[in-house]
C-alpha cells in the first residue's frame, strides 16, 4: 500500500507528543509492523497504553474439522443455502483450508458486541452481498458490494452492517492467511508504485476515510485470534483511542469492478486476472470484459491441467459461459491431478462472442486444499460427470 496518514502525528517519530487538552500527558506511540522492524509499518498515537487490560477471558480453539471425500473429483457447491446468522465473526463457517489459506462463508446479520483482531494472519473479505462500515483503530472504512476488504493482522476492528431493509442480505467470503496479502510483485516498480500496465492504480484502493477517536472508560471486549483460537480480553478503555497514525499498514477496500480486465486477440490465461498474491496462493478477479477478437479465436478457457495447484472459482455475477448449471453463488473446485475445461457445447456456443458480463473470484492454492463438512452439506456430486452428456448418475461421495 501507499503511505497514508490520518489525524495528528508529530513531525518526528519517537518524540514527545502531548495531549492537546492541556492535561500534560504524553500520548502513547505504537509501531505496528511486519517482519520485525523491517517490513511495512504504521505508527499510531494512543491516548492510553494499548497493552492495558482489565481482565483476561477464555481461550476458545478454532475447530477445523475436515471432510475427506471417498473420491477425488471435480466438485461444485452452492453457497446460497448455507445458513447465516451471528455477527461478522461468529457467522463465519469454514468451507476449505490448508496451511496457507482458510476460506469461510459468512452471512452475518447482527452487530458485533466485541472488537476483533487477527493476531496470526491477514484477512480479505469479498463482499458478494451487503455493505456497511468497517470501524477500526485506523478509522472508519465504508464497504459495499463487490469490495475486497483487506485487513492487515493486528488491526483491532468491528464490522457495522448496513441496515437498509431493502437489502438486508450479507454474503461474504472470508479469506485468512498466515502470510501477507499483497498486490503482485510484477505490477509494482522497484519503489513499490503500481505500474502503468497494472490492472488497477493506487486510486482504486481506498483506506480509512475518517479517524474515530473515542475516549471511553468501557468495559470493552476484544477477541484476538492467536495460536489457532480466539482469546478474549476485557479492556477498561475503548480501543479506538488513536488521535493520529501514518504509514503503509492499514485496512483498505478494492472493488472488483475497478479491476481493469485484459483481453487479447487470442485467449489470455488466468494470471492476467490476478488481483492479490499470498503465501502459496493467488486471488484473481474475472471482471466483465471484451473477449478475444481474432475471428478464429476460441473465447473460452482451453482445457488445462494445473498440475501444481487447486483452482477454486466463486461465480459472483453474470453468466459464466464455460460452465453449465453453475449459478451465481456457486463455487467450483478443480483440484490438482485432473484436467478441466469448458463443458460440452460451451465452446461452440461461445464462438463469435465479443463480450462477457461474468464476474468471478478465483483462488488458486499451490498446495492441496482440505474440505469441511460444510462443503459436504452443499456438494453437488453430479458435477464430476458434467463433461459427459451420456453419464449423469453420481455414485460417489
Ligand atoms: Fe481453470
Amino acid at each position: 500500500m501507499r503511505y497514508a496518514t490520518l489525524g495528528e502525528v508529530p513531525p518526528k517519530r519517537h518524540s514527545q507528543v502531548w495531549r492537546s487538552n492541556g492535561s500534560r500527558r504524553l500520548m502513547v506511540e505504537e509501531v505496528l509492523g511486519y517482519e520485525g522492524f523491517s517490513g511495512n509499518e504504521s505508527i499510531l498515537y494512543h491516548l492510553h497504553s494499548p497493552c492495558r487490560l482489565a481482565d483476561v477471558g477464555p481461550f476458545t480453539p478454532i475447530a477445523r474439522e475436515e471432510w475427506v471425500p471417498d473420491t477425488h473429483v471435480h466438485r461444485l457447491a452452492d453457497t446460497r443455502p448455507i445458513a447465516g446468522g451471528g455477527d461478522a465473526l461468529t457467522a463465519r463457517r469454514l468451507l476449505m483450508f490448508n496451511a496457507d489459506l482458510e476460506v469461510w462463508v459468512a452471512k452475518p446479520d447482527a452487530p458485533m458486541s466485541a472488537f476483533y483482531r487477527n493476531g496470526e494472519g491477514d484477512e480479505v473479505v469479498y463482499v458478494h452481498r451487503g455493505g456497511g462500515v468497517l470501524h477500526s483503530v485506523f478509522g472508519s472504512l465504508p464497504f459495499r458490494e463487490r469490495d475486497y476488504v483487506v485487513i492487515p493482522r493486528g488491526t483491532t476492528h468491528r464490522w457495522e452492517l448496513d441496515t437498509d431493509p431493502a437489502r438486508p442480505e450479507q454474503h461474504w467470503l472470508v479469506f485468512h492467511t498466515p502470510g501477507e496479502i499483497e498486490t503482485p510483485n510484477r505490477y509494482r516498480n522497484r519503489y513499490g508504485q503500481l505500474l502503468e500496465h497494472a490492472p488497477y492504480s493506487q486510486r482504486d484502493f481506498h483506506g480509512p476515510a475518517e479517524l474515530e477517536t473515542i475516549e471511553d472508560d468501557g468495559p470493552h471486549e476484544v477477541v484476538v485470534r492467536v495460536r489457532g483460537g480466539h482469546q478474549a480480553y476485557t479492556l477498561d478503555r475503548h480501543p479506538f483511542d488513536v488521535v493520529g497514525w501514518d504509514g503503509y499498514v492499514y485496512p483498505y477496500t478494492f472493488n472488483a469492478m475497478d479491476f481493469e480486465p485484459r483481453a487479447g486477440r487470442f485467449h489470455l490465461p488466468p494470471p492476467a486476472h490476478q488481483t492479490f498474491q499470498g503465501q502459496n496462493f493467488v486471488i484473481c478477479t474475472f471482471a466483465p470484459r471484451m473477449l478475444d477478437w481474432d475471428e478464429t479465436a476460441v473465447p473460452l478457457p482451453y482445457h488445462h491441467s494445473n498440475i501444481q495447484s487447486e483452482e477454486v472459482m466463486f461465480y459472483a455475477d453474470g453468466d459464466y459461459a464455460a460452465r453449465k448449471g453453475v449459478d451465481v453463488g456457486c463455487i467450483t473446485l478443480h483440484p490438482s491431478g485432473l484436467p478441466h475445461g469448458p463443458q460440452p457445447g460451451a465452446v461452440e456456443k461461445a464462438l463469435g462472442a465479443r463480450h462477457t458480463d461474468e464476474l468471478a473470484v478465483m483462488w488458486d492454492t499451490f498446495r492441496p486444499l482440505r474440505l469441511t463438512p460444510l462443503w459436504r452439506e452443499v456438494d453437488e456430486p453430479s458435477y464430476a460427470y458434467s463433461w459427459n452428456p451420456d453419464r449423469t448418475a453420481a455414485p460417489h461421495a
